[in-house]
């Protein structure tokens, strides 16, 4: 894989794009998709997105012209699915707070498929309906193997080592604090050096969006133009055994072919797979009292039917200032309606400084209370409340999801951190019958606007 400085991209979000290899110039159709013949004796293939059938807004496909069609192996054959599943009755419901020790990597060779675990989930690819969070740990290259999801989209989040990623649209270079997602349907290979570990999300039902920014205005959180997508690559390889690995309700399969899949010299359209640098969100937040819900700091959602009501939204919490006056600052105390999986891909959350680490996680399923710890409480209440930088060298993220998430076998299995609810034994309780209000006769300082 080239350096990542090598790598061309083009930026914009869900734009229509069209880009040929430049080793193949006018490879690309002019003024038809699907000429009788295409040049150089590529084959032209559609991959669509959406329903033919979607409206034009939400329409999305793409033409790939092609060395060969992928229709091009042998049967695709069941093969081992590892920690993979989407068996959310094996164990039984827990709605504890749940977080877990940073997850191992594997000593003996493993490559990103094989490092996947299913955390936790809800719901069934069949119905086009529900989610999956996966834990993956690698150290070793796929080699002439590649992957897609039949199921749903991924958006993955490395939390160590960069994943050097080639899909069928052109190669991405993804490192900790950048994340991509790459859709349906979409071929890939996953390269990495050494070590490796990260998170992942996908989602059945549809795409991800940005979200709408109603009174924000134009501009803000997640802007369109700093999203990137890899530029047509192709290579002409023949080789004794490529694995073409399918994922499909939620079980593996693999067929072989011959020749490399990543053969598209040109393609255009507004279906491709893309990636975004986290440290180029635009955070925006309260600036005078209170909070607001951290649905402020979502990159991407993916929308449910019910209107503002998510699949699931990705959601960061990045290095800002905090202002907010006569204000309890650390996320509030709370109980959602919603799931919330937490990661942290580097530094030390601001609720939770200490047993939330990087490369570990957490879960607070639908109505479970969670907040800051009792030593963050405390320090909290009683802080010099100045303008300050917070979670400075600090990424953590949430996948919220609307879904009621079930936790896996492997998930109640691994790295669970017994002690989690303790942080939280210690809250102590501070009520006074006889408390009195301040001279003024109110407990706060009375805002002047
Ligand atoms: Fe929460």
């Amino acid at each position: 894989m080239a350096s990542d400085s090598d790598l061309k991209y083009m930026s914009g979000f869900g734009n229509e794009f069209a880009s040929e290899d430049s080793r193949c110039p006018g490879a690309l159709p002019e003024g038809q998709n699907n000429p009788q013949k295409c040049a150089y004796g590529l084959y032209a293939e559609q991959l669509s997105g959406t329903a033919f059938t979607a409206p034009r807004e939400e329409n999305q496909r793409s033409w790939l012209y092609r060395i060969r069609p992928s229709v091009l192996h042998e049967p695709f054959v069941k093969t081992e699915r590892g920690n993979l599943t989407h068996d959310w009755d094996s164990v039984e419901p827990n709605p504890n707070q749940l977080r877990w020790h940073p997850f191992d990597i594997p000593q003996e060779k493993t490559d990103f498929v094989q490092g996947l675990s299913t955390v936790c989930g809800a719901g069934d690819p069949k119905c086009r309906s529900g989610v999956a969070v996966y834990i993956y740990v690698c150290n070793t290259s796929m080699g002439d193997k590649c992957f897609y999801s039949s199921d749903g989209d991924f958006l993955i989040v490395p939390q160590l080592g960069g994943l050097s990623i080639t899909t069928e649209f052109g190669r991405m270079k993804v490192d900790p604090n950048e994340i991509c997602v790459i859709q349906r349907g979409m071929r890939f290979n996953v390269a990495v050096t050494g070590d490796t570990r990260g998170y992942m999300l996908e989602v059945f039902n549809d795409h991800f969006v940005l979200p709408n920014l109603g009174p924000i205005g134009a501009n803000g959180l997640a802007n369109p133009r700093d999203f990137l997508t890899p530029t047509a690559w192709y290579e002409d390889r023949d080789v004794e055994q490529y694995t073409v690995i399918s994922k499909y309700h939620g079980h593996l399969f693999s067929a072989k072919q011959k020749h490399s899949p990543f053969d598209v010299v040109a393609w255009h359209g507004n279906y491709a797979p893309y990636k975004y640098d986290l440290s180029k969100f635009m955070v925006i937040n309260a600036v005078a009292y209170d909070h607001a819900d951290p649905s402020i700091f979502t990159v991407l959602t993916c929308p449910s039917l019910k209107p503002g009501t998510a699949v699931a939204d990705f959601v960061i919490f990045p290095p800002r200032w905090s202002v907010q006056e006569h204000t309890f600052r650390p996320p509030y105390y709370h109980r959602n309606c919603m799931s919330e999986f937490m990661g942290l891909i580097y530094g030390a959350y601001e609720a939770k400084e200490e047993g939330f680490r990087p490369g570990g996680a957490s879960l607070h399923s639908l109505m479970t209370p969670h907040g800051p710890d009792a030593e963050c409480f405390e320090k909290a209440s009683s802080a010099e409340l100045k303008a300050e930088k917070i979670a400075t060298g600090t990424m953590a993220f949430m996948f919220e999801s609307s879904y009621s998430m079930a936790v896996t076998e492997w998930g109640n299995q691994n790295k669970v951190d017994p002690n989690y609810s303790h942080c939280w034994q210690t809250l102590q309780k501070h009520f006074n019958s006889s408390w009195k209000p301040n001279g003024d006769g109110k407990q706060q300082k009375t805002f002047t606007f």
